[in-house]
C-alpha cells in the first residue's frame, strides 16, 4: 500500500490521519489496544495523530489521549520526525444533567495554560499544530485567536489552527493568524455536507480543510441510508464501504485531509488505503454531496 501524501502548510503528511479521540473516552479500549493501534497506524504510514487536550473521559484524569499518543510515540520504533502531531485547546469534559458533555472555554488565560499542559502531556518543547477547538460564544473571537498567535510566536506552537469555524470566522483567523494558520478542522462527511462551503473556501485559500468524523461519527451514522450508493460502490470495486466514502472525501479537492476514528487496529489499517482508492467521474457523480 502506498499512502497518499498532501503538503499541510510546512509538512507533507498522510491525506488519512489517524483520529485518536475514541481512544481515550467514553466506550475506550484497554490501553494496551489504544497504544497497538497507533502504532499499526504509523507502521502502515499514517503519518498525522490527531488529539485534544479535551480527549478524556467526563469525570477521570484530564488529557489521557495527548498522554497515551505520547507513550505509542515513544515505545514506536519508526521515523517519531516524520509523524505530524495536532492537539486542540479550548473544550473540556463537563456534566450537565449527570451525562458527559463538551463544554467550551475559550479564554485566552485557559488557552494559554492549556496548551502549555499540552506541550508537557505530549512531551514536546513545540506542538506540530495547535488548533482552537471550538469558538466560546462568551468571549470575542478574535481574543481567542490572539491567544493561539501569542502562542505560536512564543513558540509552544509551530503552526496553527481553527475548528468548527465559519467563513466569517477563518478569514477572522487568516487575518490574525497570517501564514501561521495552516488547517481548518470541520465535521464534514456524505450526513454532514453543510460545511461544503467552508471546504471550498479553506481550499481556494490554499489552507488544509481536515474532515472530522469523516464516516459519520463512531455512534450511529445520523442517516445509513445516505451510505447505500457508497456501499454499491464498494461491492463493485471490493473495498470496505467506508474506504470509498473517505475516497470520497479525499477526491473533493487535494487540501482535503480526513482523520477517520479507530478502537482498533483492523478499522485504520482499512480507512488508510483509501488514499489509494481512485473513484472515477461517473462513481463521483452517482456519490453527489
Ligand atoms: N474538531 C472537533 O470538534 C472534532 C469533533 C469530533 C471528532 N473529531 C476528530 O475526528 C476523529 C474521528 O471522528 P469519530 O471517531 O467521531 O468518527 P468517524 O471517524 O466518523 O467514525 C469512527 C467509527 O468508524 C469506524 N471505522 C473507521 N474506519 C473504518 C473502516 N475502515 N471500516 C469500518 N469501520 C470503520 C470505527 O470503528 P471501530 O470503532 O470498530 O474502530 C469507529 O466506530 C476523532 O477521533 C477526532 O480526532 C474532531
Amino acid at each position: 500500500m502506498t499512502v497518499l501524501m498532501r503538503k499541510m502548510g510546512p509538512f507533507e503528511t498522510s491525506a488519512v490521519g489517524l483520529g485518536c479521540m475514541g481512544l481515550s473516552i467514553e466506550g475506550k479500549p484497554d490501553e494496551a489496544t489504544g497504544i497497538e493501534t497507533i502504532h499499526q497506524a504509523l507502521d502502515a504510514g499514517c503519518r498525522q495523530l490527531d488529539t485534544a487536550w479535551s480527549y478524556y473521559e467526563s469525570g477521570g484524569p484530564e488529557q489521557t489521549n495527548e498522554r497515551l499518543v505520547r507513550t505509542a510515540l515513544d515505545s514506536w520504533k519508526g521515523p517519531r520526525s516524520e509523524v505530524l502531531v495536532a492537539t486542540k485547546v479550548g473544550h473540556y469534559r463537563d456534566f450537565t444533567d449527570g451525562r458527559p458533555t463538551w463544554a467550551v472555554d475559550g479564554r485566552p488565560e485557559s488557552l494559554i495554560r492549556h496548551a502549555k499542559e499540552s506541550a508537557q502531556a505530549l512531551g514536546v518543547d513545540t506542538i506540530d499544530l495547535l488548533y482552537f477547538h471550538r469558538p466560546d460564544p462568551k468571549v470575542p473571537y478574535q481574543e481567542s485567536l490572539e491567544a493561539i498567535r501569542s502562542l505560536v510566536e512564543e513558540g509552544v506552537a509551530r503552526t496553527a489552527g481553527i475548528s468548527n469555524a465559519d467563513i466569517a470566522q477563518i478569514d477572522m483567523a487568516r487575518s490574525i493568524l497570517g501564514d501561521d494558520l495552516v488547517a481548518v478542522q470541520n465535521q464534514f462527511s456524505p450526513t454532514f455536507t453543510s460545511s461544503f462551503e467552508e471546504l471550498r473556501h479553506v481550499a481556494d485559500l490554499g489552507l488544509a480543510f481536515v474532515c472530522w468524523s469523516p464516516l459519520g461519527g463512531f455512534r450511529k451514522a445520523k442517516d445509513e441510508a445516505r451510505y447505500d450508493p457508497f456501499r454499491q460502490v464498494a461491492g463493485r470495486l471490493g473495498v470496505s464501504y467506508q474506504q470509498v466514502v473517505l475516497a470520497w472525501e479525499l477526491a473533493q479537492d487535494e487540501h482535503v485531509f480526513v482523520i477517520p476514528g479507530a478502537h482498533r487496529p483492523g478499522t485504520i489499517l482499512d480507512s488508510l488505503q483509501a488514499g489509494d482508492l481512485q473513484i472515477d467521474r461517473e462513481d463521483m457523480e452517482r456519490l453527489g454531496r
